[in-house]
Formats: C-alpha cells, structure tokens, sequence
C-alpha cells in the first residue's frame, strides 16, 4: 500500500437541530460515514478533526420549546446533552462537539458569524429590501420558515407539481426545494394555526446570484476526480447544477425574531433581527473549530489551518435534505466572504425507511415510526447496528432498516463470519498453542495465497474508502472474512493437530495474521469490536499500513472472549 504523505482534513456531519432526539435515519446520513472516514484517516496517520455540534438557533428550537412549555436555552442545552451522549456510546467521535448556543460555544460563534455577515456586506452582496411578509396577529410575530407551513409551489425535476401540503416555509421536505413563505399555497401559521395577514418589514437579501457563474464552474469540475479528491456523487452535483440552471435567487439572510445571533449592522433597521438559521448554522463548523483551537492552543485564530490553508480539506457529510444548503448557499457564502475555502466533498445520503418487525415499510417521522438512538441501546451493543447501517447505507438512493433483516445479518454476517472466524482462531490457539502465536514454519502455497488475499483485500478497502463508499468498503471486509473461513476449512487444523503440529502451527499463525488484518480493517467501521480484539491479541492500536505486518512468533495472547453476541429471532420486537 502506498504511503501517501499525511494529509490534513477538517471533517464535519451536519449539526443536528437541538430539539430532539436522534433515530437511525440521522446515523446512517451523515455522523456514522463521517466518523468511519475519520477513523479511518486517523489510523492511517493523516491530520484530522472531526467537528460537530448542535444546531441550537432557529424557529425548529423556538416551536419545540413553546410545545414543551419552557424556554430554548434549557431545551437546546438537554438535547444537546442527549444527542451528544448517544454519540458517544455509538463510539461516534468528534474532536469536538459544539452548539451553536451552547454557553461555552455562543461567543466565539456570534463573533465569526457577525464577522462572516459584516465582510460579506462589506462586499456587496446583500441587498436590503423593505417587503411584505406573513405575519401573526393574535401571536404578535412575523411568520419566517417553519412558523409557517402550507401547500408547495414547486415544480419537481419531473415537470410535475410538487404539492406537498406540509411545506414548511424555510423548504420542502417532499421535494427538497427552498420555499418563500409568501409563495406557499393557503399559508397557515404553526404558533395559532390561524391565517396570517402580510406587513411590511425589511431585511438584508444576499444576491446569491452573483455566484452562478463560479459555483458552477466549481461544480462541474467536481464531477471528475482531482489530485485530492475523488469525483462527487452524482446525486448532490446533478441537484446542485439542476437549481443553478434556473439561476440562484435573491435569499433573505436576516429574520424578525428573538433567538439567534443579532444582526451586527449599525443600522436602526437591524434592531430586533438575527440571523438567518442557516446562515449561522454552517459558520458553526468554523467557531467550533476556533474554540477547539482556542482550548487546544490558546490561540483561535489556530483555525485558520483548517480552514484557509491550502494543504487543508474541508469534506462535509450531510443529508439529503441539507444538499441545497452545503453544495450552493454555503460555498457561495464563502466565495462571499472570500478567505475560506470550499469543500472539498460534499457527501450526502438518501433518506432511511423503517420497516419494524411484522409492519410494513414506512417513512421515518418525529412523531410516525422511528428507531430512536436512545431505544436501540437499552437492548443492544453500537457495532451491530453500525454494521447495519453501513451494510444498507443510503448512499445511491432510499434504503430500508428492517429489524428482522438487522437480526438475520448480525446472526448470518457479523457473527458467522466476523466473529466466527476470530474466534476459531483464538480459542484454538489458546487450546493447542499456550495462547502465544506460533511459528511461521513452512507456508505452502495455500498459506501465501491467503496472505496474499489480505493485502488485495486491504487495496480495496482503502480505495473505496477513499471514494466515499463505505458499503462497497465494509463488504470488501466481509469478503476477507468469508475467505478467511474458507481458508480454516481447507487447511482443517484440528486434522493437522493430530498429524503434523509444525503444520498446524503455520495454520494457526496465518488465521493469527489475518485476525489482525480483520481487527485493522474493521476499526473504522466496528470501532469496539476492533477495540476487543485488540485486548485479545495483546496488540494496542491497529495502524492502517501497517496492516500487513506481521505478529511475531511468540507474541503472548490475551484471553479470547465473545465478539459478537447471537441475538433471537424476537429480538427484532424490541426496535
Ligand atoms: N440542523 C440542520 C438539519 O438538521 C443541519 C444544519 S447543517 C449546518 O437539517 F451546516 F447548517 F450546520
Ligand atoms: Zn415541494
């Protein structure tokens, strides 16, 4: 494997809105493929950070805290709490987990997102329009995003009418586009259900049209590789170049609201106004790193290494529903602002269904079907259902969690596989062995084959890694398994015991060499699992090249224990 010399990324996964909980669509989307890509890039020794944090900001939180009775600082600090412990236990690590809100965040976030607007102003690309909006009598506020909602307007890629009667007025969970709430058929506002009337106020339109022009030479370039980086997925450029045929609209970067960072103009029409939610939320990524760096350094202006050096890589993993947002209005932000740089990658991943034990295939829904975090682990342990996620990752299109079909392939896949094999080996060499590996001895023909076959499997993991695809990449190291099976099978030591133990002992140190190559190769993807097999080679840490080296003969053993634990056909109940 070529040694590549070490590369500097700045990952991050969406950052969660701050009022409520999180179910397996939100893993599967963004944090469990940013975290496999972080691990994997840590272990093959490049510079990482991994940033995430909540988005606290917002009419989401706003309208959650008024259902609940209490006020959005307490709401958002629980559920940021929350999300970031279910993260933690599904051993999804960030380097740092902000919030946009967050007491030891909130500071240095106001200052880069009022600097980001104010530089931006400074450069002529916002507009101040004085217009009509929706407005809610009886609760005495305007109506932005998601304090409205009623039919949408849009046409779909296909020429037909979207018509989702759901619409919020930020956008369209049906068809993905952004909604001007004074478009919305029947508008109705969400705080008293009443009809709203329109009243006049003013607000600073960032021209984002003035970027067509280089966002789409930017995006076209990303359809091939590039020295750093591999071609985009089809699904985010393709929606991407769609929306910039009809060309970028005016977008209103400032609301009437209370919460959420005050608009920084020296302008009495500013009084009272905020920025726009998904204005501030992506400069989340940026002042969580500068307050990780502030921490870190003692310096925030440490930030700039990731974010302004060339030699950085800036790689985001989102949703589906976030591509409008990362792929146009936050790059054409930041060819705004003028001293960031672009990302790199944009990954994004379809939407997940459920289908639970005995129902039929649904959509996930706050308040429909979901799979909570916090649920699946009171029964389960994370790498099972890391290993589900990525088995059936959504990366091309919508798949489906099937609870029975989680159960069957823990069973069928990780266990008689992965686990069975490790295993085997172990417990073998534990019996015949005095648990220390044993020597090479004479390796057949057979014997180099398959250590051959780690080190093509390894390739391979690591391209597809490389290229994002981390379904492709885990079944590279499924196949490695299944090999590995086939390989105890053919060589059948507890034959060789009986006849030839030198033979047997060269059997065992190969399956010895391949448990590492597995616990290496699974690291990114079943992080504890690769963790325990580390206590019981007695090895600490599987560096990523250094998958092919070889335990010596005699290296001592820990105690082999179970890997992957059998679930019962019922067990699919309990999602
Ligand atoms: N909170 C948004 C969502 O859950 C994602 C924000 S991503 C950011 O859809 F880039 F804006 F931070
Ligand atoms: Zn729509």
């Amino acid at each position: 494997m070529s040694s590549l010399s070490r590369r500097r990324f700045l990952i991050t996964a969406g950052l969660p809105y701050s009022n409520g909980r999180l179910h397996v669509g939100h893993v599967a989307g963004a944090y469990l493929p940013a975290d496999t890509f972080a691990r994997y890039l840590r272990a093959r020794g490049d510079e990482v950070l991994f940033v995430c944090g909540s988005d606290d900001n917002g009419v989401a939180s706003l309208i959650s805290a008024r259902k609940e009775g209490r006020s959005v600082q307490e709401l958002t600090a629980e559920y940021n709490q929350r999300q970031r412990s279910d993260f933690e236990r599904l051993g999804i690590r960030f380097d740092v987990y902000g919030g946009t809100h967050q007491p030891e965040y909130v500071e240095m976030h106001e200052k880069i997102s009022q600097e980001f607007f104010r530089v931006i102003h400074e450069h002529g690309h916002f507009v101040k329009r004085t217009t009509e909006q929706l407005y809610d009598v009886e609760a005495q506020q305007f109506l932005p995003d998601r304090f409205v909602k009623g039919t949408c307007y849009h046409t779909r890629e296909n020429g037909s009418p979207c018509g989702y009667d759901g619409a919020y007025g930020d956008q369209c969970e049906s068809c993905g586009n952004a909604i001007d709430p004074m478009l919305l058929v029947e508008p109705q506002s969400t705080i008293t259900g009443s009809r709203p009337e329109s009243r006049s106020t003013t607000h600073w339109y960032m021209k984002l049209g003035d970027f067509d022009q280089p966002l789409r030479e930017w995006l076209t370039s990303n359809r091939t590789a590039g020295p750093d980086r591999p071609a985009w997925r089809d699904t985010v450029l393709n929606f991407a170049l769609g929306q910039l045929q009809e060309g970028l609209p005016e977008r209103p970067m400032t609301r009437d609201l209370d919460w959420g960072v005050p608009v920084p103009l020296d302008d009495p029409d500013a009084e009272g106004k905020v920025l726009y939610v998904w204005f501030d939320a992506p400069i989340g990524y940026v002042s969580f790193t500068a307050t990780h760096c502030q921490r870190e350094t003692g310096d925030w202006k440490n930030y700039e290494r990731w974010w302004k050096d060339e030699d950085s890589r800036v790689v985001h993993f989102i949703g589906e529903d976030n591509t409008v947002f990362h792929a146009l209005t936050w790059p054409a932000m930041i060819l705004a602002e003028g001293s960031h740089r672009l990302p790199s990658q944009v990954v994004s991943n379809a939407f997940l269904n459920i289908k639970l034990a005995g129902g039929d295939e649904t959509k996930i829904g706050k308040t429909k079907v979901a799979i909570w975090i916090e649920d699946y682990l009171k029964h389960f342990d994370a790498d099972p259902l890391r290993y589900y996620l990525t088995a059936i990752a959504p990366e091309t299109r919508r798949t489906a969690f099937d609870a029975d079909d989680f159960v069957a392939r823990n069973n069928g896949e990780l266990l008689n596989a992965l686990g069975n094999f490790i295993n085997r080996t172990l417990t073998f060499t534990e019996k015949y062995f005095e648990g220390s590996v044993p020597e090479p001895g004479d390796r057949t023909e057979v014997d180099l084959e398959h250590l051959n076959r780690i080190g093509a499997h390894a390739e391979r993991v690591t391209e597809q890694l490389e290229a994002f695809h981390f379904k492709a990449a885990l079944e590279e190291v499924m196949a490695l398994a299944r090999a590995s099976n086939g390989y105890l099978d053919t060589k059948q030591p507890w034959k060789q015991r009986k006849e030839d133990m030198a033979a047997c002992g060269t059997t065992l140190n190969i399956c010895l060499q391949t448990v590492k190559a597995l616990a290496t190769l699974m690291a990114p993807f079943l992080p504890a699992m690769s963790e325990k097999c580390g206590e019981m080679l007695k090895v600490q840490g599987f560096p990523w090249l250094e998958v092919g080296v070889e335990l010596p003969p005699g290296h001592e053993l820990g105690e082999s224990g179970i890997l992957v634990r059998k679930l019962e056909a019922d067990e699919a109940g309990r999602l």
